[in-house]
């Protein structure tokens, strides 16, 4: 299928439908340990297909020592006794199918967990059969790295093996070492575990920093960013032009994907943190497709104004329509901080609002269907490396977004039983932001969630149809189409905190209203208010 006949109303389901992502360890404990696990993600699942979203992506669930919670991976190809036995997730796929909803994994390809038995065997010494498969090189003449590169962390990318006397390459903690994907067995191995998935029944895959698979093998030093201060990570003191984005890594993504369309109808979205010249490629093209989606994280890089959000709209839908690309939109993830956070409570419906209309896919952040925010966490709490390795920066840490789902007014919001202590603390605001709470009240958050994927369903021109902005005068106020089929849709989002009165639209009717009535046609649009009308 092409992607204009996609446009004319055939969607995938990755691109009619909506992801949503769970932190496993944080949706529901089923066995009373405080960390949540597959059975207690599969006794929720109809809480899923509630809210009318289509996919469900876990973030990573297989063996692990857990030094990067998961993203450290020992085993590929089973699941961690924490979350469960690879029967569970049998019956997890099967439950989450019945209902209609798709299962994406997490696939961590880029490095392994220091005790994943490749890298076992490759730190035996210089002649083990699996030594290549991870990036060793000699020290530096004065005994140091081999370069200057740091990790994601902080501190240097390389760690010494003192009984061999090499450095091996780790973007992450050096506990994470980094897969040499130069190696073509490591890339049939690789390939071989997204089968392993995929006979078992899984739809698709998040592939976890994919544009950093592959270096600049002449291992030069990085420039320095003029542009760093100490507020930021020491990872941002480098310009990585020698470990992103590399043209070897769009290779080993192509060969990825054909294992992919080997199997029927699966999917592959890249986290990818590049401006969008650099992005769109990495959907490949009609002759060598690479990722299905890019992820599209300017939602929540750029600043929050109607008109900085408008031209990069304007900008990345033209530019996806050229690259015949499917566009998609996120709003938060276990890495950034909680989106009502950051916007600001007042904004909350109005970013939602935004990332569940604009043409392409949207991910959704477990959590954020019912207004989770950050939550802070006192120091003795802390546990992400990201924040312990770097208590500097204090925006480093990612546990504020990581804290478990709140399902009930009950000590312990219904994740865990009520005497255990959770892994990371619950939010003071539990009691009162909770799903069985907002469940029953038709002017709630979730409500106004569940109406906006209503409307989707309803509206085809919300999912295929053309994108188009609409400028009605006023800087605060960001206001687009929705065409398809000659029905058009109008969404309009006041980003800012004074009404706006737009005049009458022509054939206005509201669909719906972040403040939960209908107003008249030609209405003032209040402070804070999204608002979708059929015109
Ligand atoms: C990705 C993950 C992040 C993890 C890192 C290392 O950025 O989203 O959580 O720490 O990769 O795997």
């Amino acid at each position: 299928m092409t992607q204009r006949s996609s446009v004319a109303g055939e969607l995938k389901w990755w691109q009619r439908g909506i992801i949503y992502q769970i932190y496993p360890r944080s949706f529901q404990d089923s066995n009373d340990d405080g960390v949540g696990d597959l059975r207690g993600i599969t006794a929720r699942l109809p809480y899923l297909a509630s809210l009318g979203v289509e996919a469900v992506w876990l973030s990573p669930i297989f063996t692990s020592p857990m030094r990067d919670f998961g993203y450290d991976v020992a085993n590929y190809c089973d699941i961690d006794p924490l979350f469960g036995t690879l029967a569970d997730f049998d019956e997890l796929v099967a439950a989450a199918h019945a209902l209609g909803l798709k299962i994406m994994l997490d696939y961590v390809p880029n490095h392994t967990s220091s005790d994943h038995a490749w890298f076992c065997e490759a730190i035996i010494g210089h002649d083990s059969g699996k030594r290549d498969w991870y990036v060793w090189r000699d020290p530096a003449p004065d005994g140091g790295p081999p370069n200057n590169w740091v990790s994601f962390f902080g501190g240097p990318a390389w760690t010494l093996d003192a009984a061999s006397g090499q450095y091996y390459l780790h973007q992450f903690l050096p506990s994470q070492p980094d897969l040499n994907w130069r190696n073509p067995d490591v890339r049939a191995a690789m390939g071989d575990v997204l089968r392993f998935w995929m006979r078992r029944g899984v739809d698709g895959f998040r592939v976890d920093v994919i544009w950093l698979l592959a270096e600049d093998d002449r291992f030069l030093d990085e420039p320095v960013n003029p542009d760093w201060t100490p507020a930021s990570v020491e990872h941002a003191r480098l310009e990585h032009i020698y470990t992103q984005d590399q043209p070897e890594t769009h290779e080993y993504i192509r060969e990825l994907r054909q294992v992919l369309d080997e199997f029927d109808d699966r999917m592959m979205v890249g986290e990818i943190y590049l401006p969008m010249d650099r992005l769109l490629p990495y959907a490949g093209t009609e002759d060598a497709r690479m990722v299905h989606l890019p992820f599209n994280f300017q939602l929540i890089l750029l600043p929050w104004h109607a008109d900085v959000v408008r031209t990069y709209a304007d900008e990345y839908d033209a530019a996806s329509l050229a690259a015949g690309s499917w566009p998609n939109w996120v709003l938060g993830n276990h890495d950034q901080h909680r989106f009502k956070t950051r916007v600001g409570a007042a904004q909350y419906r109005v970013a939602q609002t935004l990332l569940l209309t604009l043409r392409g896919t949207p991910t959704v952040y477990y959590g954020d269907e019912i207004g989770m925010q950050n939550v802070p966490i006192p120091l003795e709490r802390m546990v992400d490396p990201a924040g312990l390795q770097q208590p500097d920066v204090p925006a480093a840490g990612r546990d504020p977004e990581r804290t478990p789902m709140q399902w009930d007014a009950t000590p312990n919001a219904g994740f865990t039983g009520e005497g255990t202590p959770p892994w990371l603390p619950l939010d003071d605001a539990a009691p009162a932001v909770n799903v069985a709470a907002q469940d029953t009240d038709p002017t709630s958050d979730l409500n106004y969630f569940r109406a906006l994927t209503r409307l989707r369903r309803e509206h085809p021109a919300l999912l295929g149809g053309t994108y188009a902005s609409v400028d009605m005068g006023a800087p605060d106020v960001f206001t687009f189409t929705r065409s398809l089929n000659g029905e058009t849709l109008m969404v309009l989002l006041n980003f800012g905190s004074a009404a706006h009165d737009l005049g009458a639209l022509a054939g206005e009717r509201t669909l719906l209203s972040s403040a939960g009535d209908q107003p008249q046609p030609g209405a003032a649009l209040r402070p804070n208010e999204a608002r979708i009308v059929l015109t």
